[in-house]
């Protein structure tokens, strides 16, 4: 099992990266907790399966564990969902010294994640994440959030675990999609911050794809202390930590206004592989980096099977009219600093900075770069 240790202001605790881990799990429960309480949070997925390992590990220990089950997807990051778990919370009993478990994607951590931080001020929360965009992004730095109606994320907190678990069984039953969506945020930390990683990133490829355990655990570690890095000493996103929103500015808006009654068109991780792939557009116009560079990051983008553009027409969109949404969404981003565009661009592989001032005339021919009739 490898151990990172992570030390974010002044909150410190250990991710586990291993096989096998509701023992484990049960094992630190034991040693950090006096209370004996424990509700894993969790949905249908995991309620037959990883949910009951943890529960018999852990009741094997004499802690009295029950599981919540969700309806999941992205719509359960609601305050209904937050309200159930607080009767849940408040009929058996749960004080503040009690744990609370998410085992879940991005999603459950979120929300898990908020109800810990807000039941009498906050009691002790465990991730185990199970994606791998959960694990080596939503699950590290501390974000928890709920939707507000139709805006995502609108009601939040910071919130740290005390430990986090990440069982790669759990990667082997992830789809191709949604292991390739977390590559996707493995590939920004690479672009933003380690030249080397990049390299690492291409040479290993064929490895990394087949999800061969070195390679990925040593690509996850990476990840994880890129993003350490960047929250370490900027948890409310003053400075630093805002390079970590790479490509999210235009894929997020792109995740948005492809969004139909059917749900969503992109994963999170292809988004954010378009917003790249947007933002080396704007980097080309505005700080006129080489074409080179460009090129490369949508070379190492296709190599990994995200998407670097889309037909707007396949999904059922008129071009113009989804570039110009697009476009708005951006202008009404809260990245947005004294009424000016902010942009996190890549100047050189492994070195971004944050830019503003960008026009929107560049915005415009960024999603033009991505966006296909
Ligand atoms: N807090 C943060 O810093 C932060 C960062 C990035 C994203 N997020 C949030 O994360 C969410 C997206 O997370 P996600 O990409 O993990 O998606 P998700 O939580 O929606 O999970 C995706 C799907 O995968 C399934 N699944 C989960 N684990 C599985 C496994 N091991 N095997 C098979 N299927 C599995 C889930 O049931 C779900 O249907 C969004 O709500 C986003 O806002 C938060």
């Amino acid at each position: 099992m490898k151990i990172v240790n992570v030390k974010i202001s002044e909150h410190k605790y250990d991710v586990y990266i291993g096989r096998d881990l509701p023992g484990h799990i049960a094992k630190l429960l034991s040693s950090l907790s006096q209370e004996q309480k424990v509700l894993v949070v969790t949905d249908k997925f995991f309620e037959k399966t990883y949910a009951k390992l943890i529960q018999t590990s852990l009741n094997d220990r004499d802690f009295d564990c029950s599981i919540h089950v969700m309806s999941g997807g992205k719509s359960s990051k609601s305050f209904n969902e937050v309200l159930r778990i607080y009767g849940e919370l408040e009929v058996n009993n749960f004080a503040r010294d009690s744990v609370l478990i998410a085992l879940g994607g991005g999603v459950i951590g979120d929300l898990a994640g908020f109800v810990a931080s807000t039941w009498y001020r906050g009691m002790a929360f465990v991730h185990v994440p199970t994606t791998l965009m959960a694990m080596i992004d939503s699950s590290i730095g501390g974000k928890v959030a709920i939707n507000y109606r139709d805006t995502i994320n609108a009601v939040g907190n910071y919130y740290h675990p005390v430990a986090n678990f990440m069982d790669l069984n759990l990667i082997d039953s992830l789809s191709e999609r949604d292991y390739l969506s977390g590559l996707a945020e493995v590939i920004k930390c690479a672009f933003i911050a380690d030249n080397d990683f990049v390299d690492y990133l291409l040479k290993h490829k064929e490895q990394i794809l087949k999800r061969s355990q070195g390679y990925l655990v040593h690509s996850m570690q990476r990840t994880i202390k890129i993003k350490v890095d960047h929250v370490h000493n900027d948890v409310r996103e003053g400075g630093k930590r805002l390079l970590l929103n790479y490509g999210h500015t235009m894929g997020h808006a792109i995740e948005m206004a492809t969004r139909t009654e059917n749900g969503e068109s992109f994963r999170h991780g292809e988004g954010v592989a378009l917003g790249m792939v947007a933002a080396a557009s704007v980097a080309q116009s505005h700080l006129s980096t080489t074409v080179e560079i460009g090129r490369q990051i949508r070379d190492i983008l296709k190599k990994y099977k995200l998407p670097t553009f889309f037909s707007a027409s396949e999904l059922g969109f008129k071009r113009d009219e989804l570039i110009e949404s697009c476009a708005r969404l951006i202008l009404k981003d809260k990245k947005r600093k004294n009424n000016q565009l902010r942009f996190i661009l890549v100047n050189q592989l492994g070195k971004a900075n944050v830019y503003t001032g960008i026009s929107k005339e560049h915005v415009i021919q960024a999603f033009q770069a991505v966006i296909r009739g």
